[in-house]
């Protein structure tokens, strides 16, 4: 696991983007990225968007997988993350819509819909880089505490944290659904790169819990620590619970040429 400590969240916003895009160069244009909602992501997807309209990155045959999608909410409906992913990546990105796919929440029969998502990740030949954000109980994607480090796509029930965090996006909490499409923790432990994205102080103990707490159900993202190539980018707040700082500053600053990201 490498951690990289940035100054605020625009500088981490920057190096999530260039981290992807290097993978995504490395992969070639058909590059299967896995994307994310929530605020966490927004400004490495503006970067991507102007590497991608200025012809740096070529992401014409680029696929796109959602972690995630509400259950219970009409189609069409603004917060969906059907709606959010179209707004803030298949759009600025300038992705084939054909090639983005979130997980179907408002199937009729969403057993089925989970079973579709994965084989549809198959099909593309999985994720070559997976974008996370982390919820403040560790949730990656919305796999809540307990969930099985080994789980894949199916459907959950969201914490009373978790509504009362996504409430500003909803009129009220009542408005907030309580269930949910999600990839797995096993699912998302199979993208080839995954790297995650946080910032503020209110995640702090989350990101504590995912690098160096143990192992364990209880703090989801915690799964990554057995993840081949997983990089968790942070800016100062979200870094300061974490006792190793100033080893993951020595080790960002002197990182061999092939690791090494260039903003
Ligand atoms: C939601 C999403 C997660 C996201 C989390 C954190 O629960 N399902 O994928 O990581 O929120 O959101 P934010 O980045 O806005 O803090």
């Amino acid at each position: 696991m490498d951690v990289i400590i940035c100054s605020d969240e625009a500088e981490a916003g920057a190096y999530t983007a260039a981290k992807i895009a290097q993978i995504a160069r490395r992969k070639g244009s058909d590059v299967v990225l896995g994307v994310a909602t929530g605020s966490s992501p927004l400004r490495a997807y503006e970067a991507l968007a102007q590497a991608a309209a200025s012809g740096q990155l070529d992401l014409s045959q680029a696929s796109a997988f959602a972690l995630d999608e509400y259950v219970g909410l009409p189609p069409g409906h603004l917060e969906s993350y059907h709606e959010v992913i179209r707004r803030t990546v298949t759009e600025p990105l300038g992705l084939d819509p054909a090639r983005v796919h979130v997980p179907d929440g408002f199937a009729q029969d969403l057993a089925q819909a989970t079973k579709d998502y994965e084989a549809a990740i198959a099909a593309a030949g999985g994720v070559d880089v997976q974008i996370l954000g982390v919820g403040s109980n560790g949730h990656i994607g919305f796999n809540e505490p307990t969930s099985s480090l080994a789980s894949r796509t199916r459907i959950k029930t969201l914490t009373e944290q978790t509504r009362l965090d996504n409430q500003r996006f909803f009129p009220s909490l009542a408005a907030v659904p309580r269930h949910c499409l999600t990839q797995g923790l096993g699912t998302i432990m199979e993208a080839r790169h995954v790297v995650l994205v946080a910032s503020g102080e209110h995640k702090a103990a989350a990101i504590q819990a995912v690098v160096e707490g143990p192992i364990t159900a209880m703090c989801p993202g915690s799964v990554l620590q057995m993840h081949r190539q997983a990089t968790i980018i942070v800016d100062e707040a979200a870094a300061s619970r974490l006792a190793l700082a100033d080893y993951y500053r020595d080790m960002a600053a002197n990182l061999p040429d092939w690791q090494r990201v260039v903003l």
